[in-house]
């Protein structure tokens, strides 16, 4: 949905829900950081992982932030992670890709290879989200994503905490349940810095080659790897059990 589309974010009702819901996701938080210590968060710096960034660090939880910079980040990200660390006085800890695994891919399928078809395209996020991925949770006991239920067809089954089984951790996505307006009201309430994208209708970011703004109507992920159809379109960070998680249509109708 475009910004302009959401609810009036003042409206108090809204407000008090996302206070609630805040609570509950430091509550969370707090239980995930001591039961399966060492925690991280993987912060890809789009609104819903600026709610968490505030919430962990406001708040002094136990949980190490870490993001992945792919090397195509768009400027803006790159400005968001200035200001994000001057804000709170912190540092993210930045993984990147391995240059060997970068070299080989820009030598098989060329600089822009992942507009070719969707094997070259998750080769790419393989090489430069996934294998970091994979270094950054190396011996961790959880790891917190700010993934929402209703982001995309592939995460309409989304659990709060759930058993990573590609990875062998747990997963926790406290946010499953908010909406994208509650998001908003917290960042607005709780002056919490953002991706100006968000401003040019860009309400899910990723690597600047793969994204784009969203015309009316569509929804959030349509700016994501948009020549691809919807079931495809995950980078591999989040798979079950090695795979794709079906939507729901797709149970209902096997
Ligand atoms: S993606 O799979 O399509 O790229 P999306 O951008 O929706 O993911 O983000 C979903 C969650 O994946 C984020 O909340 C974050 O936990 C994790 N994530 C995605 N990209 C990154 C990144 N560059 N660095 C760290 N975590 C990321
Ligand atoms: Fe490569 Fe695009 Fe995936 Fe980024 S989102 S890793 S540029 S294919």
């Amino acid at each position: 949905m475009i910004r302009e589309s959401l609810p009036d974010l003042a409206n108090p009702e809204l407000v008090d829900i996302v206070a609630a819901k805040a609570a509950r996701a430091i509550t969370l938080l707090r239980n995930i950081a001591r039961d399966y210590a060492p925690v991280v968060f993987a912060n890809s710096l789009g609104a819903e992982d600026m709610v968490l960034t505030d919430l962990i660090w406001r708040e002094e939880i136990n949980i190490a932030i870490f993001s992945l910079d792919t090397g195509r980040l768009p400027v803006e990200t790159y400005d968001l992670i200035h200001q994000t660390e001057k804000h709170y006085g912190r540092k993210l800890d930045i993984f990147f890709p391995r240059h060997e695994a970068v070299e080989a891919y820009a030598r098989r399928h060329g600089s822009h290879g992942f507009y070719d078809s969707v094997e070259a395209r998750k080769a790419c996020c393989h090489a430069r989200k996934v294998e970091p991925l994979q270094r950054a949770l190396a011996g961790k006991g959880a790891w917190v994503t700010g993934l929402r239920a209703g982001q995309s067809a592939t995460r309409d089954r989304l659990k709060v905490i759930s058993q990573d089984t590609t990875n062998n951790l747990v997963k926790a996505s406290p946010l499953t349940d908010w909406s994208e307006a509650e998001v908003w009201v917290y960042l607005r309430a709780n002056n919490v810095p953002y991706n100006r994208l968000h401003d040019r209708n860009y309400p899910s970011i990723g690597c600047a080659p793969c994204t784009r703004a969203i015309q009316p109507g569509e929804d959030v992920r349509a700016g994501r790897w948009w020549w691809e159809t919807p079931e495809t379109k995950e980078c591999g960070l989040h798979l079950v059990d090695g795979r794709l998680q079906r939507t729901s249509r797709q149970v209902a109708e096997a």
